[in-house]
């Protein structure tokens, strides 16, 4: 909405600008959460990460796993926008669009920023050398090239999106990115080096199609904001996947944080208005890395069958564990997070007590925050609470007041160790098996 200015009045008080970030390690439900309140704003940008990603929405009984393309992408009405802070594997991204296009829904509305890096099939094999080269300290990553991509651009040789329509420019990049990529397969590595003819023509075959995609996508979402209409970013990975905040080294090489949400979409952060946590009601994690909560027994083994814990990108199972309120209160703090949504309750029916993490104990000492050091981090032992668990059937619950009394209390507890209030809880993988407790569809119109 534009008002009549006088000078000295804020301008930028639409804050119709929403984030969405992953508060575990990944994999909490973003997709499903994005989908729903997706579904009543104008544009869903994604901000960071790639084809690493893996998002779930189950639409009308139906399956959809997202990797590169926001989960926006399948609402009818929201302008879907892959933000300048992604890494774009061309080859996955059209391969996505055919196989969305062939179940019938329209990507024809998707739009790229021209700043985004480009995944080259040379960033995929050096992931994976570099990973075999890490032997025991390997990170576990995705095998896509993420990291390697993200180097090439913090290096300032990396390709991007535009350097396709000017040929000769882009001639050179790849020139100057293989120069030292090739020293590096062929001397240390072993490994054929790339061609930059065929390098270039891998690119441009792609050219065509993305063109008419292409835009300033911060001045797209920033006027979108002026013209008082909604965005919502939805980060992918999570905090403690994140290159800052994470478990460095092993999170991936973005900044899938609220602030990372920023960086990458180009909308300051004085235009969010909520930054929502997407979270487990129990903890899971996929590559390697430190877990205090993790469960080597068959409880970890019964949260993995029943919550169906397998990756979607690399089909790997998920390592699974119990809710960890220090990650939470951590998760919190640094993104600022308004509202949590809590998916996956009801994969915890059925168990008698359960077990939450409230602190860690590392060589005797209490630490009730996130130890400042790793390798405390890494010897940190969880300080469970028990909590007395249901038996109903929670699936059907849409309302708080409709679930069990223990299930009331476990959601209680929760809120209280993550320090911010608890807006949704998910009953179930379906686009309407949410409890609502606090409409942000409506707050989000208000704005
Ligand atoms: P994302 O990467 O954060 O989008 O999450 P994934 O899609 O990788 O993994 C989340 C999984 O949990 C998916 O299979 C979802 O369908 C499923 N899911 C999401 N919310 C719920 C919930 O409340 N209950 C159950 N049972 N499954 C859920
Ligand atoms: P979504 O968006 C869970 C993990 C990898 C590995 C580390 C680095 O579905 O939540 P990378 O390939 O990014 O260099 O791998 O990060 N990882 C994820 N784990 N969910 C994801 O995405 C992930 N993306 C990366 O398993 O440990
Ligand atoms: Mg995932």
């Amino acid at each position: 909405m534009h008002h009549p200015c006088r000078l000295g009045e804020r301008k930028n008080e639409n804050m119709a600008a929403i984030v969405i970030n992953g508060a575990q390690w990944g994999d909490e439900g973003k997709g499903k959460a994005t989908d729903i309140l997706g579904g009543h704003v104008d544009f869903v940008c994604k901000p960071n990460g790639g084809n690493n990603a893996g998002h779930t929405v189950v639409v009308n009984g139906e399956k959809y796993e997202l990797k590169l393309l926001p989960a926006g992408i399948l609402t009818p009405n929201v302008t879907p926008v892959i933000g300048n802070g992604v890494v774009v594997n061309l080859e996955a991204l059209f391969q996505e669009i055919d196989g969305l296009e062939s179940r019938g829904a329209d990507c024809s509305r998707l739009r790229i920023s021209s700043n985004a890096h480009l995944v080259g099939p040379y960033h995929q094999t050096i992931d994976k050398v570099t990973e075999r080269f890490l032997g025991k300290r390997a990170i576990g990553t995705t095998g896509r090239g993420i990291g390697p991509c993200y180097a090439d651009k913090v290096n300032r040789i990396g390709i991007r999106v535009q350097d396709l329509f000017d040929e000769s420019i882009l001639r050179q990049k790849v020139e100057g990115t293989l120069r030292s990529k090739n020293e590096l397969l062929v001397k240390l590595y072993n490994r054929p080096a790339f061609d930059v003819d065929e390098m270039v023509d891998y690119f441009l075959q792609y050219r065509d199609r993305i063109a008419p995609m292409v835009c300033d996508t911060s001045l797209l979402l920033n006027q979108a904001l002026d013209e008082g209409k909604s965005v919502l970013m939805e980060g992918g990975q999570a905090t403690m996947l994140d290159v800052d905040h994470g478990t460095y080294p092993f999170v991936t090489s973005s900044n899938p944080s609220a602030g990372g949400a920023c960086v990458g979409s180009g909308i300051g952060p004085t235009r969010i208005s909520h930054a929502v946590g997407i979270i487990k009601a129990y903890t899971t994690r996929v590559g390697a890395g430190p877990f205090p909560t993790e469960l080597f027994d068959e409880s970890g083994e019964y949260l993995r069958e029943t919550g169906h814990e397998y990756g979607v990108v690399t089909k790997r199972p998920r390592r699974c564990g119990w809710f960890d309120g220090v990650v939470a209160e951590y998760a919190t703090r640094i993104n600022g997070f308004t509202d949590m949504f809590v998916t996956k309750l009801d994969v915890l029916t059925g168990i008698k007590e359960i077990p939450v993490c409230v602190a860690y104990e590392v060589d005797g000492k209490r630490f009730d925050h996130m130890p400042e050091s790793q390798s405390d981090f890494h010897h940190a032992k969880p300080i469970y609470e028990m909590l007395p668990g249901w038996t109903e059937d929670i699936t059907g619950a849409r309302t708080f007041d409709e679930l069990p009394e223990n299930a009331q209390n476990y959601m209680k507890r929760l809120e209280e160790l993550c320090g911010t209030r608890v807006s949704y809880i998910g009953v179930g993988p379906g686009r309407d098996e949410n409890v609502v407790i606090n409409d942000l569809v409506a707050e989000i119109k208000g704005c």
